[in-house]
C-alpha cells in the first residue's frame, strides 16, 4: 500500500498538545495496517517566527505543496503581538491557504447526543444538530487590495481593507455547497449582506444563477448574514448547508461551535480545486479554534476538533470512509461514556488532553485492534 504523505504543523499554544493526539491516531492507523502514512513535521506561526523570523519558511511551504495533506493545529498568541504584520503567526496560515489554493473551507457543526447539555442552547434546540458551514477561504476582505494603513499627515491615519469577489470565486464555492447539500438534506442557505455590500449583491446574483442553471433540485434560500447569526442561536436546526464569504464564515463558525458544546469540538477541511490531470486536490485540515493561550501547556485542551480534522482528512483526501466512520464512532462512544475535557464538562469530572486522546484510541482498537 503506497503511503500517504502528511505534513504536520503543530504551531503554537495548545497546538503541540492537540497535535500529539492526532499523531497517536495516525501512528495507530499505520501500525494497524488500516492505512499507511508517512509524516513529516514543520513549523508555522510563532514557532516558525522564533526559529526563522518568518511565519512559515520556504522549505515548509514546499513540503506543504508536495504533501498529500497538511494537518495544522493552531497559530498565534500574545507572545507575538508586537511582531511585524507580514510575519505575524496568522500570516503563515493565510499563506498556506492562499498558495495552496484552498478556497473551500468545510466547517461541520455537529452536536453529539452526549453533549446536548454542554451546549449553551436548550437541549431540544441542538439535539440532532448537523450543519455544514462552507466558508470561502482565499478571497474577500482577507486578501483584497488595497490593504494598508496610511498616514494622512494631519495626525490621522486611515486603515483600509478591501472586500473583493469575482464571479468565478463565488461560483466555485457555491458549487461545493450545492454538491455537499445533495449528499445531505439538499438545502443550501447562502449568506451575505446584499443590502449593503456590492460584493454581497454579486454573491447573491451568482449563487442564484448557478442554482437555476445546475442545481435547481437543491432548495436554496438567501439570508442576510446578521439575520443568519441570530437564526443560528434561535433555531439552528433549520440549516443544512450554509455558504458564505471568508469573514462571515469565520464569525458564524465560531458562533455555531457553541451549539455543539465547545469551540474545541469543531474540525475543518480546507480544500483546493481538483487537478485536471491527477484528480487530486490540495488539502489542509485544522480545528476551527485557535491556539487558546489561556489554557496552553496545562493539558486542558480538548483534542476532539484536531482528531476530527484527521477524520475529515480520511474522508476528503483519502476516501477512507469506513475508517473515518470508525473514528467518529469512537469519539461518540467516549463522549457517551461520560469522558469530558474541561470545556465540555459543565463543572463535572474532567480528563486531560492526552487522556481524551488515549480513550478515543482505546475505543478505536475495538474495531481495528
Ligand atoms: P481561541 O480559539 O484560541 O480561544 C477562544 C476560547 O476557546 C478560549 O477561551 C480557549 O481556551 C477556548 N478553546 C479554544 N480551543 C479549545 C480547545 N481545543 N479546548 C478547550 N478550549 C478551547 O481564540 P482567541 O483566544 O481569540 O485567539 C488566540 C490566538 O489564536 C490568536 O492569536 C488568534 O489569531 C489565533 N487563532 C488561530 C487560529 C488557527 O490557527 N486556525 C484560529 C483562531 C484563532
Ligand atoms: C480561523 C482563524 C483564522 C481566520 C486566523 C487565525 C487567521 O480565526 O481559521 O478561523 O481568521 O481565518
Ligand atoms: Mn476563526
Amino acid at each position: 500500500m503506497a503511503a500517504y504523505k502528511l505534513l504536520l504543523l503543530p504551531g503554537d499554544g495548545i497546538g503541540p498538545e492537540i497535535m500529539a493526539e492526532a499523531e497517536k491516531l495516525v501512528a495507530f492507523l499505520s501500525a494497524a495496517g488500516v492505512a499507511a502514512f508517512e509524516t513529516e513535521k514543520g513549523l508555522v506561526g510563532g514557532a516558525a517566527y522564533d526559529a526563522h523570523g518568518v511565519a512559515i519558511s520556504e522549505g515548509d511551504m514546499a513540503l506543504a505543496q508536495s504533501a498529500d495533506a497538511v494537518l495544522l493545529a493552531a497559530v498565534g498568541g500574545p507572545k507575538w503581538d508586537g511582531v511585524p504584520y507580514d510575519v505575524r503567526p496568522e500570516a503563515g496560515l493565510l499563506r498556506l491557504r492562499k498558495d495552496l489554493g484552498l478556497f473551500a473551507n468545510l466547517r461541520p457543526a455537529i452536536c453529539y447526543p452526549a453533549l446536548v447539555d454542554a451546549s449553551s442552547l436548550k437541549p431540544d434546540l441542538v439535539d440532532g444538530l448537523d450543519i455544514m458551514i462552507v466558508r470561502e477561504l482565499t478571497g474577500g476582505v482577507y486578501f483584497g487590495e488595497p490593504k494598508e494603513i496610511t498616514d494622512l499627515g494631519n495626525g490621522q491615519k486611515r486603515g483600509v481593507d478591501t472586500q473583493v469577489y469575482e464571479t468565478y470565486e463565488i461560483e466555485r464555492i457555491a458549487r461545493v455547497a450545492f454538491e455537499l447539500a445533495r449528499k445531505r438534506s439538499n438545502r443550501v442557505t447562502s449568506s451575505e449582506k446584499s443590502n449593503v455590500m456590492k460584493s454581497g449583491l454579486l454573491w447573491r446574483e451568482v449563487v442564484t444563477a448557478l442554482h437555476a442553471r445546475d442545481y435547481s433540485d437543491v432548495k436554496l434560500d438567501h439570508m442576510l448574514a446578521d439575520s443568519l447569526g441570530m437564526q443560528l442561536v434561535r433555531r439552528p436546526k433549520q440549516f443544512d448547508v450554509i455558504v458564505t464569504d471568508n469573514l462571515f464564515g469565520d464569525l458564524l463558525s465560531d458562533v455555531a461551535s457553541m451549539l455543539t458544546g465547545s469551540l474545541g469540538m469543531l474540525p475543518s477541511a480546507s480544500l483546493g480545486g481538483e487537478d485536471a490531470a491527477t484528480g487530486k486536490r490540495k488539502a489542509l485540515y485544522e480545528p476551527v479554534h485557535g491556539s487558546a493561550p489561556d489554557i496552553a501547556g496545562k493539558g486542558l485542551a480538548n483534542p476532539i476538533a484536531m482528531i476530527g480534522s484527521v477524520v475529515m482528512a480520511l474522508r476528503y483526501s483519502f476516501g477512507l470512509t469506513a475508517v473515518a466512520d470508525a473514528v467518529d464512532k469512537a469519539i461518540a462512544d467516549v463522549l457517551a461514556a461520560g469522558l469530558r475535557t474541561a470545556d465540555i464538562a459543565a463543572g463535572g469530572a474532567t480528563v486531560s488532553t492526552s487522556e481524551m486522546g488515549d480513550a478515543i484510541l482505546a475505543e478505536l482498537k475495538k474495531t481495528f485492534g
